[in-house]
């Protein structure tokens, strides 16, 4: 088992430019065109596209999905992988991870469509979720979904009441909160006693019996997610996976069915220089705690196929030399990407102009243009001068970026653009300010 992450230690240096890019197979620095994503200057991007946009890059999304997989084949786990599409639901994106096999995760109707949309077939989808409404898990019956994970003794009546009115059985399996900790930021831990997620483990049993009692829901399985960007090692995952082993045996113990156990998600990226566990150690972590009971797994998966794979591309609008501090602002804000502001997340920033990755460096504060403190990408990062224009880009922002951002202060959208060796294309388009006003009226009686 890996160590725990160590924090950066006050006053440790970032990585430097050239570790950033060195761990990114898809950036490189060139000489003349300056930072590249593929074959494909972002000086290019910016130029016909506009900032800020988000930029992706299909092949890293390819080879992390085959990373992936591949470890948990070589694991000798008989494994499917349902991307969680939160982390990045470009419908690009999706079409891309739906060509190398992986269906989808999925938590609202909004999600459902647009998995449908992107192609990824009903018996590759599998809906999670604390709070499906009734029209929710409606549309989920009748598309026939793969599997539904439960989170309550209540949530179990309404599918069950549903999916007899219906005429129809739900594949239902029960999400188990562990009780485990997963040494992760506080509003992404999931598998505590204390968070919303889940039945108890101690109710567990109980409530897959009543499962296979009621009419409309056939029990499939036993489900767990533990939290998000777990870098401190596997030992979490054992932890959670070995309470799933103990019910699954006291599931068969009475000869209840179960088909297959969901790992959820949560592996960790490197965002500075983190630890993180590759995928090889979680599959050993399912095999060391799973194998030996024989059923098919599977993974959600959202920010270890997507995060890396994406940056943020931003013009600096000023370079603001205060009293104290430098200030790099940038038409990029917290609305767009909002993880800096929300978890104090920490994104490498690179500069784009071949000579500004060269030139010397100095402590910058790099903020959006949102009228809030909150809206800080970063303080005191070595960077070199970015006078108005300088193209900046914000690396691992492939996942939680763009499906987090708002148009907080009437800012539009920014749009997505997939990179593929040579080619580029929209994928997304910016969104209009007639899109903004769109479907907003001022009532009558204000009128006059
Ligand atoms: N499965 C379930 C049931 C989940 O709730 C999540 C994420 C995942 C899978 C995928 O987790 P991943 O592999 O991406 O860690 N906005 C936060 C992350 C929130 C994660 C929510 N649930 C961030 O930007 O760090």
């Amino acid at each position: 088992m890996a160590a725990p992450a160590p924090l950066a230690a006050l006053g440790d240096p970032d990585p430097a430019f050239a570790d950033l890019i060195a761990g990114r197979p898809h950036l490189s620095a060139h000489a003349r065109d300056g930072l590249m994503v593929e074959e494909v200057p972002l000086a290019r991007i910016a130029a016909e596209v506009g900032t800020p946009a988000w930029v992706y890059s299909a092949g890293s999304l390819r080879r992390r999905a085959r990373a992936l997989t591949g470890a948990l084949a070589a694991a000798g786990l008989d494994a499917s992988v349902h991307y969680a599409m939160k982390a990045n639901d470009s419908l690009a994106v999706l079409a891309l991870l739906h060509r190398e096999g992986l269906g989808a995760d999925v938590v609202s109707e909004g999600e459902l469509r647009i998995a449908r949309a992107a192609g990824i077939p009903a018996a590759g989808i599998v809906f999670s979720g604390v709070g499906k409404s009734e029209r929710e898990l409606r549309l989920a019956l009748a598309e026939d979904i793969f599997q539904i994970n439960a989170e309550s003794a209540e949530e179990i009546a309404m599918i069950s009441a549903i999916a007899s009115a219906l005429g129809r059985t739900a594949r239902v399996a029960l999400r188990v909160n562990p009780d485990v900790d997963a040494k992760t930021h506080a509003k992404i831990t999931t598998g505590r006693a204390e968070n919303k997620f889940g039945v108890g483990i101690d109710d567990a049993l109980k409530l897959y019996r009543r499962m296979a009692s009621l009419p409309g829901i056939a029990p499939v399985g036993v489900a767990t997610h533990i939290g998000s960007q777990i870098t401190a090692g596997v030992g979490a995952y054992r932890a959670a996976y070995a309470r799933l082993a103990e019910l699954v045996r006291a599931i068969r113990a009475e000869g209840l069915p179960i088909l297959r156990i969901d790992c959820g998600g949560g592996l960790g990226i490197p965002y500075r220089d983190e630890p993180a566990p590759m995928p090889e150690a979680l599959a050993g972590a399912i095999k060391a705690t799973l194998g030996d009971l024989g059923l098919p797994v599977m993974l959600e998966p959202g920010r270890w196929i997507a995060g890396p794979a994406g940056l943020l591309l931003a013009s600096v609008v000023i370079e603001k030399i205060g009293a104290q501090r430098r200030f790099v602002v940038a038409d990029a804000a917290m609305n767009d990407l909002a993880r800096p502001a929300m978890y104090d997340a920490w994104h490498g920033i690179l500069p784009v102009a071949p000579d500004a990755l060269v030139a010397p460096i100095a402590p910058a504060d790099v903020v959006g243009p949102v009228c809030e403190t909150g809206d800080t990408f970063a303080r005191g990062r070595a960077l070199p001068p970015l006078p108005a224009g300088s193209l900046i880009a914000f690396l691992d922002a492939g996942a939680y970026g763009a499906t987090m951002s708002s148009t907080y202060n009437a800012r539009p959208l920014a749009p997505e653009v997939l990179v593929d060796g040579t080619r580029f294309a929209v994928v997304r388009e910016r969104q209009s300010l007639e899109a903004l006003l769109h479907g907003q009226r001022v009532p009558e009686w204000l009128r006059e």
